[in-house]
């Protein structure tokens, strides 16, 4: 061999392991209950997030809290292997961002205006008096969102929330009214920056909060918890054959502390062997917040209207057949 193929080989075989190395490091599964992290080994700071899919990537937009940070972006092409993106909301993003805390970012897209749209949950200073919601836009999902404003529908009052984009483009906002007694809907503006109606106060008197939502077949499935601040509770879920409603009365699922989370978002992943439906919660650690966990777990469906959550330690997720074990 010359001296030349020698060198060659050489730079081949160390960028060879180089690539053996970074795939080696390739998460198969996550670790249920543990701080989910990054492809730098970096925590992963998205709690109370949710999800949506843009070309070939999944976005997990969620709270950050971190230095002055709100919202984070991160994406993945697996589920499992998440990559930090950027900082989409900041404490400098907007004079009312100066002393504001802000909680379960959700976002949504417009193809009208081709705006991503985030609602949140919006407090001023230190205390949940406040109580609005709160919206934010960019036309990049990776790139800082415009504040727009922070209000309360309809004069209510807002807190834990979540937004709902349907098949026909309607849009929908989900949030706790009422000091966490009633929970309402609203339908949005054709640009997704306004409630239009008020369409319903779901169980007067409930007092539910961390609402997801999903749709499968022909019922919408509303996912929520009970209000007991950081520690968790029992989760209940409702059906519907309209989002609307009637809604059903509220059942049960997964254990009495929802395996010690709250929910944040129900993630459909359409395969080309099966659709599954993805449990997000937040293993909440409410005196050291930078500690709490994520759980991902898969629903499951004895019938077209009963849904069930059971445990599982770890969680390998296939994209392109759709399944979870
Ligand atoms: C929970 C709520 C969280 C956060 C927390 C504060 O009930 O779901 O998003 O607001 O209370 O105590």
């Amino acid at each position: 061999m010359t001296f030349m193929m020698k060198y060659i080989c050489l730079i081949f075989c160390f960028f060879a392991l180089g690539y053996m190395s970074v795939e080696a490091q390739a998460k198969t599964a996550l670790i249920n209950g543990s701080s989910f992290t990054d492809n730098e080994g970096k925590v992963i700071n998205a709690h109370g997030g949710g999800f949506l899919k843009v070309g070939n990537y999944y976005y997990w937009i969620g709270e950050n809290r971190k230095q002055g940070v709100f919202v984070s972006c991160y994406r993945s092409k697996d589920l499992m292997n998440w990559e930090f993106r950027g900082d989409l909301l900041t404490r400098q993003s907007h004079p009312e961002l100066d002393s504001a805390n802000i909680e379960r970012p959700k976002v949504i897209y417009n193809s009208k205006t081709k705006q991503f749209v985030m609602w949140m949950h919006y407090e001023y200073g230190r205390d949940y008096s406040y109580a609005r919601a709160a919206i934010a836009t960019s036309g990049d999902i990776e790139k800082p969102f415009t504040f727009v404003k922070s209000f309360r529908p309809f004069g209510n009052m807002s807190r834990d929330c979540t937004l709902y984009k349907d098949d026909d483009g309607s849009a929908y906002f989900f949030s706790s009214a009422r000091e966490n007694y009633d929970m309402m809907l609203y339908k949005l503006t054709d640009d997704y920056t306004d409630v239009k109606t008020q369409i319903a106060t779901l169980w007067p008197g409930g007092h539910r909060e961390a609402p997801a939502l999903v749709k499968r077949g022909k019922y919408y499935f509303l996912m929520t918890s009970g209000c007991t601040g950081w520690a968790p509770n029992q989760a209940m879920y409702a059906f519907s054959e309209s989002i609307s409603g009637p809604w059903s009365e509220l059942k049960n699922i997964a254990n009495s502390t929802t395996f010690d989370s709250q929910s944040t978002f129900i993630l459909p992943l359409v395969g080309n062997k099966t659709t599954s439906y993805l449990y997000v919660g937040d293993r909440w650690d409410g005196k050291q917040y930078f500690k709490s966990g994520y759980i991902f777990l898969p629903l499951a469906f004895e019938n077209d209207s009963t849904m069930t959550l059971s445990w599982r330690d770890t969680i390998s997720i296939n994209v392109k057949t759709g399944k979870m074990k």
